[in-house]
C-alpha cells in the first residue's frame, strides 16, 4: 500500500483514497488527499509551483513559529533557553516504525501498516516522530506524533500535533456539534471563506459545548477529523489569502505547558481524518471504524441488553421494595438488564451528599449485594451507576481526606450540583478511586456499570505539578483507571455517561463501548440529538431510551410509539416506573420489546443513517438497513400529521424496486427508486393526539 516512486514522493492508496507526500524539500509535503488517482499519475505534477518557497505556503505537514510562518503553528515549544522559536528539519522516513507507547493514551487497535517522518531540530536537540497509520479496508487515517528531548536540559510543549493537513480552497462549509447539557451535539454550519475558525473544549472533558468532530465540505467532497481523546481539545481551521487551508487537531494549547525533562518523551493522542465524496458515506466510514478499531474487540457485533434504569422513574426516592417491583415488571415486559441509578450508597438521598463514599446505603438498599441477588433470582441481569471522579462535602472521604478534592488551598472551591470533583493527579486518589470500583464489582457481581461524570473542572490545583500540565495529566490516570477495571473485570459492560452526554468521544468508547446519548429523552429533541451523533459514531455507541410522558424535562406529551421508534434509532433502554404502566401500555411495550429482539441485530448493527434536513432541522428519522441493503427499517418522524412532502431517503438505490410495509400503520407500497411520499402516510397512525412530534415505522425489503 505504501509506495515510493524516484526516492521523494510516496503514494499511499487506502479503499477510496489517495494520500501523496512529497520528501525532497525542508519538511515533508502532502501534495494530495482526496479520491484515489489513477494508478499511473505522475506525482510530479501534484507538487505545484516549486518556485514559491515561503514557509506559509508549502504544505509542510508541521508548522513552527520563528521563520515567516505566522499563520496558526502546529507545534509550539519553550526551549531551555525560554525561546520559542524551532527549526524542526525532515531527516528520515520509516515504514512500519513501532509506536513507542509509554504512556496510558488509549490508540486505535489492529492498525495495518504506518508510515513515520522522523523530524529533528538541531539546534534545541528535540526528535519529532509524525505516524500516519493506516488500516485494512477503511478510508481513516490515523495521525499522532511523538516528540523527544534529546538534550540534557528540560523543555515545555505548548502546543504539539496530532494532525496537520493543508489543503488548496477558497472556501469551507464547516459543520461542528456543540451544544450544552440536553441539548448534545446540535449540529451547526459555518462558512469560512477566510481566517480562523477553531472548535475547542476548555472544561477538562471533550465536552457537550463542542464535541471533537468536526466536518468539512468543499468543492470536492467532505473531509471529516474527530481525536481520540477526552479533555480539552482544539481543531483550527484557517485559510489565507492565497486560498491555502490549514486545519491542524490537537491538544488544547489553552492552559497547556507540560515540562518534558531531558531524554523523556511525550505522545500526542491520535487525530482521524477521512476524505469522502458522499457524506453518508463519511458518516458509515467512521460507525465502522469505531466498531473495527476503536471499541473492545469483544464488543464489535456482541448484541447489547435492553435494559430498564429507575433515574427518571424514581431519582433518589427509592427503597429495596420499590426497586424489587420496577424489576419485577421490567422482567415483565421482556427486559434483560436492571440498572439501579444513582441513590444507593453514602446517605445519598438528594445531590448534597455522599459522592465519594461508595458504601451501601442499607436502608434504603437492604443490603446492595442482596439487592442485586434479588434482581438476578428475577433473570435479569444486574448494573449499577457511580459517578467515581467525584467528592461531597459532606463525606467521609471529605472529612478524613479534604487533600483528595481539586481545590486550591486558601480558596473556596467552586461547586457545581453540589460536588467537587477528586485530583486524579494524585496516585493515592488513583488507587482509592479503583478499590472503590473493585468493591463495588465485587460486592454486587455486577455486569454493567454505568460510570456518570456530572461536572467539570474548576480550582485546578496539585502541589505536585503545574496548572497547566494538569488537564493531561488527570485524563492519563482517568485512562489508567478505566483500563485497569475494564481488564479486571472483562466480563462487566460498562457505558460512559456525564451528566448525558457530555463526554462523548473516541477515547472513551475504546473503553466503554456505550455512552448515555443525553439526560433529554424527550423524542422531539433526541432525534436531533441522535441524528447530530450519528455523523460520527455508530448507533450501538448511543444509549436512548424509552422514557415516561409527559416528558420530565420538556413537560411535552409524545405516544409510546413516537418514544419507541425514536430509542430504536440508539441502544435501546427504557428508563421510567413501569409500575404506573396501564394494562394497555404494558401489552404495547412487551410487543416493542419482542419486536426489538427479533431485529435486535438489525437496529443495532446495521448501516443506520439518519435523515438530514427533512423539515429544515434534524427530525427526519433514519433508515436502517443489513448490509446488503436488502432489508431495514424506516423510521419517519414528522411534526405534524398533515405531511405534503416527499422526501429522498439515503441508502436507497434510485434504480431498485422496494416494498415498504407498515410496522405499527396499515401501509403497504411498492416505490421504484429512492423517494417516499409522505402524503397522508402520518395520518394512518391510530393515536392522533395532540404531540409535538409523530412517527411512523416502515419494514423495507427489496422487491
Ligand atoms: C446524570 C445522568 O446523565 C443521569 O442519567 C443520572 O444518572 C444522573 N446523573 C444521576 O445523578
Amino acid at each position: 500500500m505504501i509506495k515510493i516512486f524516484d526516492n521523494n514522493y510516496i503514494r499511499i492508496d487506502t479503499k477510496n483514497n489517495t494520500l501523496a507526500f512529497y520528501i525532497g524539500g525542508e519538511l515533508p509535503e502532502i501534495i494530495y488527499f482526496g479520491s484515489k488517482l489513477k494508478k499511473k499519475i505522475d506525482l510530479t505534477q501534484l507538487l505545484g509551483n516549486t518556485t514559491i518557497t515561503g514557509v506559509d505556503m508549502r504544505d509542510y505537514i508541521l508548522s513552527q513559529y520563528g521563520k515567516e510562518d505566522f499563520k496558526e503553528p502546529s507545534i509550539k515549544i519553550k526551549n531551555s533557553n525560554k525561546t520559542f522559536v524551532s527549526n524542526f528539519k525532515y531527516i528520515d522516513f520509516k515504514i512500519n516504525k513501532k509506536l513507542i507507547n509509554n504512556t496510558s493514551l488509549p490508540l486505535s487497535r489492529n492498525k495495518k501498516e504506518n508510515i513515520c517522518f522522523i523530524l529533528k531540530d538541531d539546534i534545541n536537540n528535540i526528535t519529532l516522530e509524525i505516524y500516519y497509520s493506516f488500516f485494512d479496508n477503511s478510508d481513516i487515517i490515523s495521525i499522532n506524533s511523538h516528540l523527544v528531548n534529546d538534550g540534557n536540559k528540560s523543555i515545555f510543549i505548548n502546543k504539539i500535533p496530532s494532525l496537520q493537513l493543508e489543503l488548496k480552497t477558497d472556501q469551507f462549509n464547516i459543520y461542528t456539534f456543540d451544544g450544552g447539557w440536553a441539548q448534545e451535539r446540535m449540529r451547526h454550519e459555518s462558512i469560512i471563506k477566510g481566517g480562523l475558525f477553531t472548535n475547542e473544549s476548555r472544561n477538562g472533558s471533550s465536552s457537550n459545548d463542542h464535541n471533537p468532530f468536526v466536518l468539512l465540505k468543499n468543492k470536492f467532497g467532505y473531509y471529516g477529523f474527530n481525536l481520540m481523546y477526552s479533555s480539552n481539545h482544539k481543531t483550527s481551521i484557517e485559510i489565507d489569502a492565497f486560498s491555502h487551508a490549514r486545519i491542524i487537531s490537537g491538544i488544547n494549547d489553552f492552559m497547556f505547558e507540560y515540562k518534558i525533562k531531558p531524554h523523556k518523551d511525550f505522545l500526542s493522542p491520535e487525530a482521524f481524518m477521512i476524505f469522502e465524496k458522499n457524506q453518508d458515506t463519511l458518516s458509515l466510514e467512521f460507525h465502522n471504524f469505531i466498531q473495527n478499531h476503536i471499541v473492545n474487540p469483544k464488543y464489535k457485533h456482541l448484541l447489547r441488553p435492553i435494559l430498564m434504569n429507575n433515574w427518571e422513574g424514581t431519582n433518589f426516592d427509592f427503597n429495596e421494595q420499590k426497586i424489587i417491583d420496577i424489576a419485577s415488571v421490567a422482567k415483565e415486559v421482556g427486559a434483560e438488564l436492571f440498572v439501579l441509578d444513582d441513590g444507593w450508597f453514602g446517605h445519598r438521598d438528594n445531590d448534597n451528599s455522599s459522592l465519594g463514599d461508595w458504601i451501601d446505603y442499607k436502608k434504603k438498599t437492604g443490603g446492595i449485594d442482596i439487592l442485586a441477588d434479588k434482581i438476578k433470582d428475577l433473570g435479569l441481569l444486574f448494573g449499577i451507576w457511580i459517578e467515581p471522579e467525584m467528592i461531597s462535602e459532606d463525606s467521609n472521604l471529605y472529612q478524613i481526606h479534604p487533600e483528595y478534592t481539586m481545590k486550591i488551598p486558601n480558596r473556596t472551591p467552586y461547586l457545581h450540583r453540589n460536588q467537587m470533583m477528586l485530583d486524579l493527579t494524585n496516585k493515592e486518589v488513583k488507587n482509592y478511586v479503583l478499590n472503590c470500583l473493585r468493591n463495588i464489582l465485587n460486592t454486587t457481581k455486577a455486569n454493567y456499570i454505568k460510570w456518570d461524570y456530572n461536572r467539570n473542572f474548576s480550582d485546578v490545583y496539585s502541589p505536585k505539578y503545574s496548572a497547566n500540565e494538569y488537564f493531561h495529566r488527570y485524563i492519563l490516570n482517568l485512562y489508567e483507571i478505566m483500563d485497569t477495571i475494564t481488564k479486571e473485570y472483562k466480563n462487566v459492560l460498562f457505558e460512559g455517561c456525564a451528566a448525558g452526554g457530555s463526554r462523548f468521544d473516541l477515547a472513551i468508547l475504546y473503553y466503554m463501548p456505550q455512552i448515555w446519548a443525553s439526560d433529554n429523552t424527550d423524542p422531539y429533541d433526541r432525534i436531533k440529538i441522535q441524528t447530530g451523533t450519528s455523523y460520527a459514531y455508530h448507533q450501538v455507541n448511543m444509549g436512548a431510551h424509552v422514557s415516561a410522558s409527559p416528558n420530565w424535562f420538556t413537560k411535552r406529551n409524545f405516544s409510546l410509539q413516537t418514544r419507541f421508534n425514536v430509542a430504536c434509532g440508539g441502544n435501546l433502554g427504557y428508563e421510567l416506573d413501569p409500575t404506573k404502566f396501564t394494562k394497555k401500555e404494558k401489552e404495547i411495550v412487551k410487543k416493542q420489546i419482542e419486536f426489538y429482539k427479533q431485529n435486535r441485530e438489525l437496529f443495532q448493527y446495521g448501516e443506520m443513517i439518519y435523515f438530514k434536513d427533512v423539515y429544515k432541522n434534524d427530525i427526519g428519522g433514519f433508515i436502517v438497513l443489513n448490509k446488503k441493503h436488502q432489508e431495514g427499517f424506516i423510521v419517519l418522524t414528522s411534526p405534524s400529521l398533515i405531511n405534503n412532502i416527499s422526501i429522498k431517503i439515503p441508502l436507497l438505490s434510485s434504480k431498485k424496486k422496494y416494498h415498504l410495509s407498515g410496522v405499527d400503520i396499515k401501509y403497504d407500497e411498492i416505490i421504484h427508486g429512492n423517494k417516499i411520499d409522505l402524503y397522508n402516510l402520518f395520518n394512518n397512525i391510530e393515536d392522533k393526539a395532540n404531540y409535538d412530534l409523530y412517527s411512523v415505522m416502515i419494514k423495507l425489503n427489496i422487491a
